[in-house]
C-alpha cells in the first residue's frame, strides 16, 4: 500500500477515525490534506505530520469548493465528515434532522462529486466513504444519523455505477462501535459497554486505527479490482444476532469480554 506521488484529501481528518487515516496515509507517503471545521484548527493538526490543512465545511458547497481548488490533483478522497445527535424518531426536530442529513449525506454527496470532477478526467482515483453498521440496523435514538447512514449506500452504488468506466473507484468502510469522542460517553460507562459487547464476537470495541487500516486498504491498488462495496470493520458485530458473549464462559473487565 505505497502513496508515494499520491495526493489524498480526508474530510473529518483532524479527529478520531479520519485523523487515523490522514496520518496513515501520509506514513505511507502520501502527500495529505486535512479538510474539518474550523474549530477542530486542521491546518495546526495536519502540520503535526507534514500534511496540509483546510477549514470547510463539508454541508457547504461553496466552501468545500474553495478547499478542493487549493489541492492540485487528487488520487484519493476519504469522505469522513460525521455528525451525531440523539433523539427518538418522535422527538427528533426537524432542524436537527437537517443537520445530521446534512452533514452525513449532502456532505459526502458534494465530496463525492467535486471528487469525481477532479479524477475522472485523469481516469483514476479512489473514493472511500465512512458508512456504519447503521447503514443496515435500525439503533434506537439515532433516526437522523441511521438513514444518512443508509443513504450513503445509495450513493454508494450508485457512484460505482457511474465512475467505473472513468476507472474510478469507490467503496465504504462500516464501522461498529469505535472508541472516539463520538462515542467517548459510552466507552465511559462500563456497565453500558458490557451489554453492548455482548453482541461483538471480538468482546471489544474498536480503535480509529482499526478502521483506518481498512480505508487505506480500499484506497489503495491492492484494492484495484474493488468497487461499489463495503467493507464492515465492526469485530463480527453483524455477524452475531443472538449475543456472543455470557456470564457463563467469560467475564468482562478491562473494558472488553474475556473467556474463562
Ligand atoms: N465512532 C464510531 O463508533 C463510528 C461508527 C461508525 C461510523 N462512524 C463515522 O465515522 C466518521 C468519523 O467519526 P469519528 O467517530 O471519528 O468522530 P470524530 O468526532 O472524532 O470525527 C468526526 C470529524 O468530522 C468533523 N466534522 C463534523 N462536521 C463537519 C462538517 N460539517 N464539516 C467538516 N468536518 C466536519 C469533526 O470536526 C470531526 O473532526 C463519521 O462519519 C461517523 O459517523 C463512527
Amino acid at each position: 500500500m505505497d502513496f508515494v506521488g499520491k495526493t489524498a484529501v480526508v474530510t473529518g481528518g483532524a479527529n478520531g477515525i479520519g485523523l487515523a487515516t490522514a496520518r496513515l496515509l501520509r506514513s505511507r507517503g502520501a502527500d495529505v490534506w486535512v479538510f474539518d471545521r474550523e474549530q477542530e484548527k486542521p491546518e495546526e493538526v495536519a502540520a503535526a505530520f507534514t500534511a496540509h490543512g483546510a477549514s470547510v465545511d463539508v454541508a457547504d458547497l461553496q466552501s468545500l469548493e474553495a478547499c478542493f481548488a487549493r489541492v492540485e490533483s487528487v488520487d484519493v478522497v476519504v469522505a469522513n465528515a460525521g455528525t451525531v445527535i440523539y433523539h427518538s424518531l418522535s422527538a427528533t426536530t426537524a432542524e436537527e434532522w437537517n443537520r445530521v442529513i446534512s452533514v452525513n449525506l449532502t456532505g459526502v454527496f458534494y465530496t463525492v462529486q467535486l471528487a469525481a470532477s477532479r479524477m475522472k478526467p485523469q481516469r483514476k482515483g479512489s473514493i472511500v466513504l465512512t458508512a456504519s453498521t447503521n447503514s443496515y440496523d435500525g439503533e434506537v435514538d439515532l433516526t437522523a444519523y441511521n438513514a444518512s447512514k443508509a443513504g450513503i449506500l445509495g450513493i454508494l452504488h450508485t457512484a460505482a455505477n457511474e465512475f467505473g468506466p472513468y476507472g474510478v473507484r469507490i467503496n465504504a468502510v462500516c464501522p461498529g462501535l469505535i472508541r472516539t469522542r463520538l462515542t467517548e460517553s459510552l466507552f465511559n460507562s462500563p456497565r453500558a459497554l458490557k451489554e453492548y459487547f455482548r453482541h461483538i464476537p471480538m468482546g471489544r470495541g474498536g480503535s480509529p486505527e482499526e478502521v483506518a487500516n481498512a480505508i487505506v486498504f480500499l484506497a489503495s491498488d491492492a484494492a484495484s479490482f474493488i468497487t461499489g462495496t463495503t467493507l464492515l470493520v465492526d469485530g463480527g458485530q453483524m455477524a452475531s444476532k443472538f449475543g456472543t458473549w455470557t456470564e457463563e464462559r467469560a467475564d468482562f473487565f478491562g473494558d472488553r469480554w474475556w473467556l474463562r
